[in-house]
């Protein structure tokens, strides 16, 4: 017997670095644990050791399960009735998935026409009560902060601080696979929860003595949703990244804590250039994420071309959703081959022609 399926879970294997008492009945999906691949075609291309930490192979298909297990877990125990969230699209996926498994009915605010097919076609099979708002996410989560005071109601967005808990989980992943942790670390900022809470998971393990450094967080946003950059909230956000279309980040404070005590930066990319990254790290590495997680692979590529690549320095770049979470943007600009006959003539040619 091998031991490989001994994972169970984020909160079973980091408990004592999670908020959790013995005995707390823990809601998992065996979330996190994902991998650490390196990318062979852009090491070469920016001469460093560039690994993907794919959270698209989280259950859900991102990242929102390593906060969702801890925020539900601990919604569980606190007698939560009802679960709420407002969401481009990944955590009402997660939160309608971790509900099912509390027990608990979910409400999830999306904004309308703007949330990616899969996402919402996970938040219908999980039975999540979806209310579609004529806004924009920063909409959504003003209405949902306006509930904060009902105590029944559990708010999981970002501003509960168990998800940041869940979420650093990745940093230790990280440093637990490389034996160190990297020197620079690209992350896409939409609502800016996630930057931090690899902050917080980099700095307890160099806190800890696990690690003897921690790497320079390095933001991206898209340019038509970039608060970071403007230094002020965007009124109308626009990208086709539409995970990260947000425009009053919630996390604004603690992102720049992040930023600013890694000596890193946030930056922002134009949806052309995500796209590129987008369809680069699937063609040329073989890893299919959603375009918003192409911003950290955007990202990097401009400091590479602004020379901010040290030579054979270790580099992480979260991918944060999986590509199929959005099949309408990886299917907009191909055509589909005719079809034709089922002969051997018609492969041959094919082949041929390779
Ligand atoms: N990447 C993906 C795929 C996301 O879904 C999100 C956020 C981010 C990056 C940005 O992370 O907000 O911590 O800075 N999605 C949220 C949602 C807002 O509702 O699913 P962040």
């Amino acid at each position: 017997m091998n031991n490989l399926n001994t994972w169970t879970g984020l909160i079973n294997a980091y408990r004592d670095r999670m908020p959790i008492d013995q005995g707390e009945e823990v809601i998992t999906l065996h979330e996190g644990n994902t991998p650490l691949v390196p990318l062979p075609y852009i090491s070469d291309l920016v001469g460093a050791n560039v690994y993907a930490k794919v959270e698209g192979a989280n259950p859900t298909g991102s990242f929102k399960d390593r906060g969702m297990t801890m925020a539900v877990t601990k919604a569980k125990s606190q007698g939560k009735k009802v679960l709420i969230c407002a969401s481009t699209g990944n955590t009402s996926a997660a939160l309608a998935a971790y509900a099912t498994r509390a027990q608990i009915p979910c409400v999830v605010l999306i904004p309308k026409g703007k949330i990616a097919l899969g996402k919402l076609a996970q938040a219908v099979m999980h039975g999540a009560h979806i209310m579609q708002i004529n806004g924009n996410f920063d909409e959504g989560l003003r209405l949902v902060r306006e509930l904060s005071e009902i105590d029944s109601v559990g708010i999981m967005n970002s501003i509960n601080p168990f998800r940041v808990q869940g979420q650093k989980s990745a940093a230790f992943e990280i440093c637990d696979a490389l034996g160190k942790a990297p020197d620079q670390h690209f992350i896409p900022v939409g609502n800016a929860a996630n930057i931090y809470a690899y902050w917080v998971g980099y700095q307890e393990y160099e806190q800890d003595g696990i690690t003897s450094s921690s790497p320079k967080m390095r933001g991206v946003q898209a340019d038509g949703s970039a608060p970071f950059v403007y230094g002020f909230p965007v009124e109308n956000p626009e990208t086709i990244a539409t995970a990260i279309r947000i425009g009053a980040p919630a996390s604004y404070e603690k992102a720049l804590t992040a930023r600013d005590e890694s000596g890193g930066s946030i930056t922002a990319q134009t949806d052309e250039k995500i796209l590129h990254a987008y369809k680069m790290i699937a063609s040329k590495d073989g890893v299919f994420v959603e375009p918003g997680s192409a911003a950290s692979i955007a990202g990097l590529l401009a400091a590479h071309e602004n020379n901010e690549i040290v030579k054979d320095s270790t580099i992480v770049c979260t991918v944060t959703g999986h590509g199929l979470k959005d099949p309408d943007t990886a299917t907009a600009d191909i055509q589909i081959p005719a079809a034709v006959d089922p002969s051997l003539e018609s492969v041959m040619s094919l082949i041929d022609r390779l």
